[in-house]
C-alpha cells in the first residue's frame, strides 16, 4: 500500500493535465506515415499541403495545420488534425497509417572493461569516420567527454547542420538539432539541443565519450570513456521534460538518414506495442535500414514480466539491460555494533558520527492528520519536525526522503518489502541506505529493544559482483507481443550503475530539489544499455564501413558471451543471445545478413496488406508469391519456434550465412539441445572455398506435444578452428492472455520518484512525481 500511495497522487495530477491540455484544442497533432520516398522530384510538402487542404477544406487551415513535412528519407507528414480529419486522410491514397501524436518515455565506466573492449581501441580513422546519432535530450556541448582535441574535421560524407540556439558543435559533436512540435517541453527546458536533464550526454558519453577523469562525487573514481572514443556524435533531441513526442521521433529520423549517420542509437520506447508501422521507431528504423543504417534500441524498462519488450522490430537490435561486476554497497551501523549492508549509492561521509535512531511511525505529524500508518513510511509531508530533527530515521519504504530532508533529519535507513529485487542502487541528497526486509526486521527490533538507539551510514563502496553479468529485473522481456517468431530481446549490455557524463543543470539524485550540479551521475535502465550496444555496433562498422545492418547485428549477437541459464528463468527471453562482445564482433566468421527485401518478405508473411507495402516498399513486386504464415525463414541469427497450447513441437527452419573469414574454412554445427525436443541440422558441414560465399542450412525442431511451457531453450553453433557462431533458439507456448502485463510499467512502481533519470522519462508521469505530496 506504501508505495502506491505515492504512485496514486501523480497519477490524479497527470490527469488533470492532460484535462486542461485538451480542452484548449479540438485539432491534435497527427503523424500520418506515407511509406517511401517518392521518386520524381516535385515538391512533396506541397503535396501534403493539398493533402491537408482537401481534408480541412481550406489552403489557410492547411498551412497552419502542417508542422512537419517528412520526405528527406521517407514520406509522411505532422499536422493538427480534428478525429474526422484524421480519418479522411487515412484514406487517401497512398497513407499507410495516421496516429495520433504520443509520447514515449525514455526507457560508467568500468562497463566497457567488463565487456573485454579495454585494449582494442581501433583508433582514428577508421573510427572517426563513423557517426552515431543519438535521439534523445540532447547534450551538454562543453562536457569534458565531447572535447574535440585532436579530431580532424568531420568526415567528407557528413551533411548534417548544428543549429547555434545556446549550442556550438565541435569535431566531436558535429551535428545537433531539436524538435518540439507539441508543447513536450516545461520551464526547466531549453530551446537548444542543450541538455538539461542529463540523460542524453550519459547516452552520447557511453557510446562515443573520450577518455576522462570520473567520479560521482568521489565514488568510482576512474577513467570513463565511451565503446568507440573516436567516433563523431550528432544529437537530435526529442525528448522534453513532458517525455518524446512520436512526430518529432519521425522528424529526427527523416533528418538523421539524410544527415548521413551510420549507427542511430534511441534509449526510449512506448509502453505498449503497436503495429510496426504505427510505431514511429520501428518506421524511422526501417528507412534507416534500407539506407544501410543500424538502429539500436533500449528494451524497456518493465520487466521482470514477460512480453514486455519494446521496440522489437527484427531490423532493428533491441538490448536488454545486464549487471557488471561492480556494485555500490553503504554499510550502516548500529549502536550495539551490528553492521548490515545496504544497495546505495550514499556520498556522504558521517566519518563514524552516531546518530540518534528513531522509527518513522512514532515521528507522524498529527496536526495535519497524519499517523504512524504512513510516517512509518516517510511520505512526504507526513513527518513530525520535533522528532524526525539530527536523527537518523527508519522508514518502511523507498522514498525520496524528501519528508526527512524537510524535517532536518540527518539521515534515512529504508527497507520496503515491495521491493522485490535490489539489484540496482540509487542515490539521494543526504546520508541513506536501502536494506533488505529482512534486515529492516532487525533494526526495527533493535529500536524497540534499546533505551536510546543510535546509528551511523558509511560511505558507498563498490565491491565485486561475482554473480555479474545478471539481467537485472526491471529490463522488459520478450517473447515479442507482435511476431512470435522472432526472437526478443537480441541481446543484453551493462545498463546498471553506470557511471558516465550528466548535465550540470540537472538534479544529481533521486530528491527533485538536490541543488548539487555534477557532471557525472550513476543510473540504471535500458536507457544506458542501448548506447553500449550502440557503441559496439559503431566499432564493428568501423572494421566493416559496408556491412549492412543485418550484418552488423549478426556478428553482435553471433559472437555475444553466452549468459548463465541458471541465474535466469527465463532465459533467451532476458537476454537474447547473450552479453555484447565488441572485440569478438570484429570478425565473427560467418554472418546472417538480411536485405529489404527480406524484411518485406518477413511482413508479407506477418499478414501485412500488400499494398501498404508496396507503398512502403516503392516497389510493385512485394508480396509476389508469399502466403501468410509462420515468419519462421527471414535469415535471423537466433529461432524462436512458438507452440500453440496443446500442440506438438514441429518448426523447420532455412537460413543462409556468408562467409566473412579466411577464404577456406569448413564448419561443423555443436548443438544443444535441451529435454523434450530434437533439433536437426542439414548439412553436416558447410564448407566455403571463398571469401563473402554464401551456404544455405536448414534447422527441424520437432517434439512431444506441450503444454505451459514458458521457454524451453537451445543453441546452435557453426564452429571452425577460430570461429564459434552461436545463435540460440527457444520453443515456447505462453498462452495468448496469460499474465501479459503490457500495461504496467514497473519504472512507475520502483524509482518512481527519481528525478531526471531514465525512469522520469514518462511524458505526465513525471510531473506530478517531481513535487510528491500527500494525497489529501
Ligand atoms: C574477457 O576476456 C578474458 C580473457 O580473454 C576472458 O577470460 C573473459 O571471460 C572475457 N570476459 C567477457 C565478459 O567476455
Ligand atoms: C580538451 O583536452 C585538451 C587536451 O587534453 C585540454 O588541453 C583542454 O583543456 C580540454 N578542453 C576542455 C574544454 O576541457
Ligand atoms: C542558454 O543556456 C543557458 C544554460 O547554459 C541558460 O541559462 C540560458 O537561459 C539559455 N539561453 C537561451 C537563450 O535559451
Ligand atoms: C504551447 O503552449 C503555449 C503556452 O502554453 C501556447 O501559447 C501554445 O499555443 C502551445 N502550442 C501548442 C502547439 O499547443
Ligand atoms: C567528515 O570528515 C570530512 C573530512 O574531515 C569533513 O569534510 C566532513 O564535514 C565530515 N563530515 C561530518 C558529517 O562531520
Ligand atoms: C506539521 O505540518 C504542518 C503543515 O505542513 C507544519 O506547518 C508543521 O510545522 C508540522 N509540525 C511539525 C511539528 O513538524
Ligand atoms: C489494404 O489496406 C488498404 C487500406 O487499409 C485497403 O484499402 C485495401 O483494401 C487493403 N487491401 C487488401 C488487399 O486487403
Ligand atoms: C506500379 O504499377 C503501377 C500500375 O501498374 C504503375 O503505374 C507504377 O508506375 C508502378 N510503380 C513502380 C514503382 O514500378
Ligand atoms: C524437416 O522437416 C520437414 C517437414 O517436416 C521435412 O520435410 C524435412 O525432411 C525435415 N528435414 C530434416 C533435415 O529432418
Amino acid at each position: 500500500m506504501g508505495v502506491l500511495h505515492l504512485l496514486l497522487y501523480p497519477l490524479l495530477l497527470s490527469s488533470l493535465l492532460l484535462a486542461c491540455h485538451c480542452r484548449n484544442l479540438n485539432r491534435k497533432l497527427h503523424v500520418v506515415y506515407m511509406g517511401d520516398s517518392p521518386k520524381e522530384g516535385s515538391s512533396i510538402a506541397a503535396k501534403h499541403h493539398a493533402m491537408l487542404h482537401r481534408a480541412l477544406g481550406s489552403a489557410s487551415l492547411a498551412k497552419e495545420s502542417l508542422v512537419y513535412s517528412y520526405g528527406r528519407s521517407f514520406n509522411g507528414f505532422a499536422a493538427k488534425l480534428t478525429k474526422d480529419e484524421a480519418e479522411t486522410i487515412s484514406e487517401m491514397e497512398g497513407v499507410v497509417s495516421v496516429n495520433p501524436n504520443r509520447i514515449f518515455k525514455l526507457h560508467t565506466t568500468r562497463s566497457w572493461d567488463f565487456v573485454n573492449l579495454t585494449t582494442n581501441k581501433l583508433g582514428a580513422p577508421p573510427e572517426s569516420d563513423v557517426v552515431i546519432g543519438l535521439l534523445d535530450t540532447g547534450v551538454w556541448p562543453e562536457h569534458p567527454s565531447f572535447n574535440d582535441s585532436g579530431f580532424s574535421a568531420p568526415p567528407a560524407k557528413w551533411k548534417g547542420e548544428c543549429t547555434s540556439k545556446n549550442f556550438t558543435c565541435n569535431n566531436k559533436i558535429i551535428g545537433a538539432r531539436f524538435y518540439d512540435s507539441d508543447n513536450a517541453s516545461d520551464v526547466t527546458d531549453i530551446m537548444s539541443p542543450r541538455d538539461t536533464e542529463g540523460h542524453g550526454t550519459h547516452t552520447a558519453s557511453t557510446a562515443a565519450g573520450v577518455e576522462v577523469d570520473a567520479s560521482y562525487f568521489g565514488l568510482a573514481e576512474g577513467v570513463a570513456r565511451g565503446g568507440v572514443p573516436n567516433a563523431r556524435i550528432a544529437v537530435y533531441k526529442v525528448c522534453w521534460a513532458f517525455g518524446c513526442g512520436s512526430a518529432d521521433i519521425l522528424k529526427a529520423f527523416d533528418d538523421a538518414i539524410a544527415d548521413g549517420v551510420d549507427i542511430i542509437s534511441v534509449s526510449l520506447g512506448s509502453s505498449y506495442p503497436s503495429d510496426y508501422f504505427d510505431d514511429p521507431i520501428a518506421i524511422g528504423s526501417f528507412h534507416a535500414m534500407k539506407k544501410g543504417i543500424l538502429t539500436s534500441n533500449s528494451a524497456g524498462n518493465s520487466g521482470p514480466y514477460p512480453v514486455t519488450v519494446s521496440n522489437f522490430a527484427p531490423w532493428t537490435l533491441t538490448v536488454a539491460a545486464s549487471t557488471i561486476d561492480r556494485k555500490f554497497v553503504a554499510r550502516l551501523q548500529l549502536g550495539n555494533g551490528l553492521i548490515l549492508t545496504g544497495i546505495t549509492i550514499n556520498v556522504f561521509d558521517l566519518n563514524g558520527t552516531t546518530y540518534p535512531l528513531i522509527w518513522g511511525g512514532v515521528a507522524a505529524n498529527y496536526t495535519i492528520g497524519s499517523s504512524p500508518d504512513y510516517s512509518r513510511y516517510c511520505f512526504p509531508g507526513t513527518m513530525n519536525a520535533n522528532m524526525v530533527a539530527g536523527k537518523i530515521v527508519f522508514c518502511e519504504a523507498l522514498g525520496d526522503g524528501s519528508a526527512i530532508i524537510e524535517a532536518n533529519g540527518a539521515g534515512q535507513i529504508m527497507s520496503d518489502v515491495l521491493v522485490e529485487n535490489m539489484d540496482v542502487a540509487f542515490s539521494w541528497s543526504f546520508p541513506s541506505t536501502l536494506i533488505s526486509p529482512e534486515d529492516g526486521k532487525l533494526v526495527k527490533e533493535y529500536i524497540t529493544s534499546s533505551e536510546n538507539p543510535t546509528a551511523t551510514i558509511f560511505f558507498s563502496d563498490a565491491w565485486k559482483d561475482a554473480m555479474a553479468p545478471v539481467v537485472v529485473s526491471f529490463s522488459s522481456r520478450g517473447p515479442s507481443a507482435i511476431s512470435p517468431d522472432i526472437l526478443k530481446p537480441d541481446i543484453t549490455a551493462p545498463g546498471v550503475d553506470i557511471l558516465a557524463g550528466w548535465s550540470p543543470l540537472s538534479g544529481s539524485s533521486v530528491y527533485y530539489g538536490d541543488t548539487r550540479s555534477t557532471l557525472f551521475n550513476i543510473i540504471s535502465g535500458t536507457s544506458m544499455s542501448c548506447p553500449h550496444a550502440s557503441g559496439a555496433a559503431a566499432y564493428v562498422k568501423a572494421v566493416h564501413p559496408n556491412w549492412s545492418p543485418a550484418a552488423i547485428k549478426s556478428a553482435l549477437m553471433t559472437t555475444a558471451r553466452v549468459m548463465d541459464p541458471s541465474k535466469h528463468d527465463d532465459l533467451e527471453f532476458a537476454y537474447g543471445s547473450g552479453q555484447i562482445n565488441p572485440a569478438d564482433a570484429r570478425d565473427p566468421g560467418l554472418i546472417f545478413d538480411a536485405t529489404e527485401a527480406d524484411y518485406i518478405n518477413f511482413l508479407c508473411k506477418q499478414g501485412y496488406n500488400t499494398t501498404t507495402l508496396r507503398i512502403v516498399t516503392g516497389d510493385n513486386s512485394t508480396c509476389n508469391n508469399v502466403t501468410p504464415g509462420r515468419a519462421w525463414d527471414l535469415n535471423y541469427p537466433s529461432f524462436s519456434l512458438y507452440v500453440e497450447e496443446g500442440q506438438t513441437i514441429s518448426g523447420t527452419f532455412t537460413r543462409t550465412v556468408t562467409n566473412v573469414g579466411e577464404a577456406n574454412a569448413n564448419y561443423t554445427p555443436v548443438i544443444y539441445i535441451p529435454a523434450l525436443i530434437d533439433v536437426v541440422v542439414e548439412p553436416p558441414v558447410l564448407a566455403f572455398s571463398a571469401v563473402g560465399e554464401t551456404q544455405t542450412f536448414t534447422v527441424n525442431i520437432t517434439g512431444p506435444a506441450i503444454s505451459q511451457h514458458p521457454i524451453i531453450s537451445g543453441s546452435i553453433t557453426w564452429k571452425d578452428e577460430s570461429h564459434a557462431v552461436r545463435t540460440p533458439f527457444v520453443v515456447y507456448n505462453y498462452l495468448p492472455g496469460a499474465p501479459y502485463n503490457l500495461e504496467y510499467d514497473q519504472s512507475n512502481a520502483f524509482p518512481s520518484f527519481q528525478k531526471n533519470s531514465v525512469y522520469q522519462r514518462n511524458g505526465f508521469m513525471g510531473r506530478g512525481r517531481a513535487h510528491p505530496r500527500l494525497a489529501n
